[in-house]
């Protein structure tokens, strides 16, 4: 059988120190898991706000269940649009204070379907250097001219505006949070920036959902953006604890994408537990902000814990904290070794990080208790201690 370039493949990913396995999670996911058989305090989920495992989010499943079943049989343009796909999307838009939203199967599935239905051959991206994989790949499957700028640098930004062909339609794309770096993109000079160019402005809020601004509607409700920008686009996985994606913007925007999206026409809908979740995690985000200031302290703790322990820490102000490691091999290993000692911070590496920028990414819980940071404060002392060097 052909394939034998796949046995050399594997080893030179593993020589490289960038061969990847799946861990095996038994139970809930909370602070603590079971992860390969041990009992772990989790600081690599993105279940930020604590949903994945509420009551309430768990009962909502249930009786969707029992009321609508299980599968959802087809795409949503064939018989697969049920009325609680059309529930979640009205109360997206009000939670986003937009005229309308389109919910998608995934965050992978947004990102690839909405760049490639707003550009195409002949147009111009402009994508910060530090976008997820699913920005990259929508830039290539959209076959528009890409230009990369360096992350958050708006001077070079602006040059690739300048240089962009007047006839071609302009549509830049930022994270708001960045996933690996914790930090936010600068996003009122970029909407400046764009309006002074007459560009479309698509923004991807898959880790400020839930979690900043009022109401925990993401960055571009902090800023008060939302009226300027076309796209903002989020996930239902992360701080909402259920699953799948959306999109909010204009009307005109949605009616497009149910009509153009491949990623969203040539797919069965998500079933109805999914969006029984979904409806009930946006309701508790609301409800609930004493989730957020639990956050906020538990960020607060854990950043102050480890610069008095010496490590010197970046950027960030927010849930997501990275801790920069530089080789990959170095990086994997402090992560084993705080594995040994209870705590799960996952080692990233190339090619989700730029080469010589592997990290830990510590990621905070609202429920994370004093006794959960405390012990993992313990082992980043005693790691430290162990000589490895940051
Ligand atoms: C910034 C960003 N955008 C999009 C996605 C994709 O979302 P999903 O996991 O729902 O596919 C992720 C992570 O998975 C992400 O970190």
């Amino acid at each position: 059988m052909a394939g034998g370039f796949i046995q050399e493949e594997l080893k030179r990913l593993k020589q490289q120190g960038l061969y990847r396995k799946l861990r095996r999670v038994e139970g809930e996911q909370g602070p603590t898991l079971m992860l390969d058989g041990q009992e772990v305090l989790d600081f690599s989920s993105n279940n930020y706000l604590g949903l994945a495992n509420h009551p309430a989010l768990r009962e909502a499943a249930k009786e969707a269940i029992d009321r609508y079943g299980c599968g959802s049989g087809a795409s949503r343009l064939i018989s697969g649009n049920m009325a609680l796909h059309e529930e979640l999307e009205a109360n997206i838009a009000a939670f986003k204070g937009t005229a309308a939203a389109l919910v998608f199967n995934s965050g992978y599935h947004a990102n690839i379907g909405i760049l490639s239905s707003l550009v195409g051959e002949g147009d111009v991206i402009l994508s910060d250097s530090l976008n997820h994989a699913s920005i990259v790949d929508g830039c290539r499957l959209a076959r528009a001219q890409v230009v990369v700028y360096p992350h958050c640098d708006l001077e070079r930004l602006e040059e690739g505006l300048k240089k962009a062909p007047v006839a071609a339609r302009k549509l830049i794309v930022t994270e708001t949070l960045f996933s690996m770096d914790g930090d936010e993109a600068p996003l009122a000079e970029i909407v400046n920036l764009a309006e002074r160019y007459g560009a479309m402005v698509m923004v991807d809020e898959a880790h400020a959902t839930g979690v900043f601004g009022p109401n925990g509607a993401g960055v571009v409700a902090k800023l008060g953006l939302g009226d300027r920008i076309l796209a903002q686009m989020g996930t239902l996985g992360k701080a909402l604890g259920a699953f799948g994606a959306y999109v909010a913007g204009p009307r005109e925007l949605r009616e497009l994408l149910i009509n153009r999206c491949r990623s969203f026409i040539y797919t069965t809908s998500l079933p109805p537990a999914v969006m029984a979740m979904a409806i009930a995690a946006v309701d508790l985000v609301y409800k609930e902000p004493q989730r957020r200031l639990a956050l906020w302290h538990n960020c607060r703790a854990l950043r102050d814990g480890l610069r008095s322990l010496g490590y010197s820490l970046g950027e960030s102000q927010s849930q997501i904290q990275p801790l920069i490691v530089g080789d990959a091999q170095k990086c994997m290993a402090l992560s084993e070794q705080l594995l040994q000692k209870g705590v799960f911070a996952q080692g990233i590496r190339p090619p989700t990080v730029p080469p010589g920028t592997s990290r830990l990414r510590i990621t905070l819980m609202a429920t994370h208790t004093h006794d959960h940071l405390h012990r993992a404060l313990k082992a980043f002392e005693e790691v430290k201690n162990e000589d490895c060097k940051m």
